[in-house]
């Protein structure tokens, strides 16, 4: 193929893709992507819980599973569960991850916005960190209405890393200036430069580039089918459980920041 077509056939998703295939050596060097405490696994299973309930042999998919991090959430719970991701390098690692663990977590490649799943397989559907970047949002959750099985439930653990409100904004150049003046806790490097302009990039981009605000994210949700969709912003275990890992100013930072679960139903029948 030429460098002109190879360009012109080259679009967002493949941007997607490739920027999270090179993330993915480092993805769980970041406390909030890998867990690094019982406490927080603990904090997280009982969100998981609060809306899902007990696994009990039930069949989980976790879109965009990445490093498999929820996969394994899940996977703790008694689900079922497959993780599907389309960045291979993050499958990698999760399959590492999985035999390291000892887990029978299937993980395949593919695209969250068209799973190529069968219908009305799942009884949950999960993500995490993934309704921010969908290029296509209300098409991907007609998908997982179509994959989940009458009357199972969608977990959507996502937040807006565009509007930072006056507190974050406060708390983030503390916490910068206090790593300066190297009185702080250093924060674990999110990429080069280079990467953090790409990331930028994508962002302006996304359909959700003015910011995935769980209210809107709601509302296409109950627009493409779903029911009894509810919001629930109380995340503060978790949060408590990860503020360990950064200094003081970045910790309050990350909790001013709107970040949210939103469970769904897909209707009996
Ligand atoms: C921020 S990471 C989150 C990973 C994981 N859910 C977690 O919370 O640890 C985003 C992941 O979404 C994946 N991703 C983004 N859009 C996707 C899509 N349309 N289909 C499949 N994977 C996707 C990327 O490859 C990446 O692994």
């Amino acid at each position: 193929m030429s460098d002109v077509a190879e360009r012109r056939n080259y679009n967002l998703r493949d941007e997607i893709k490739a920027y999270w295939s090179e993330r993915a050596a480092t993805f769980d060097l970041s406390p909030g992507h890998e867990i690094f405490s019982e406490e927080e696994r603990a904090a997280w299973h009982r969100l998981i819980r609060r809306h899902l309930g007990e696994g009990e042999g039930r069949m989980a998919l976790d879109l965009a599973s990445g490093t498999g991090v929820v996969s394994h959430l899940l996977d703790d719970l008694g689900f079922g569960v497959t993780g599907l991701d389309w960045a291979e390098p993050m499958l990698e690692r999760a399959r590492t991850k999985a035999r390291e663990r000892r887990r029978k977590i299937s993980f395949r490649m593919g695209d969250a916005e068209n799973t190529m799943e069968p219908d009305e397989h799942y009884d949950a559907v999960v993500n995490r960190h993934l309704v921010w970047t969908l290029v296509d949002p209300a098409a991907a959750f007609a998908e997982w209405l179509r994959v989940l099985k009458p009357g199972g439930r969608l977990l959507i653990v996502d937040g807006d890393f565009v509007n930072a409100n006056a507190l974050e904004r406060l708390f983030s150049k503390l916490s910068v200036w206090g790593q300066r003046a190297g009185l702080l806790k250093a924060d674990t490097p999110s990429g080069s430069r280079e990467m953090m302009e790409t990331h930028r990039s994508i962002l302006s981009r996304v359909h959700f580039s003015q910011g995935a605000r769980a209210e809107e994210v709601a509302d296409l949700l109950r627009k493409v089918g779903f029911v009894d969709v509810e919001i629930d912003t109380d995340l503060s275990e978790i949060h408590r459980t990860q503020a360990r890992n950064w200094n003081f100013f970045k910790a309050l930072a990350r909790r001013s920041q709107h970040r949210y679960a939103i469970r769904a139903s897909k209707p009996s029948s």
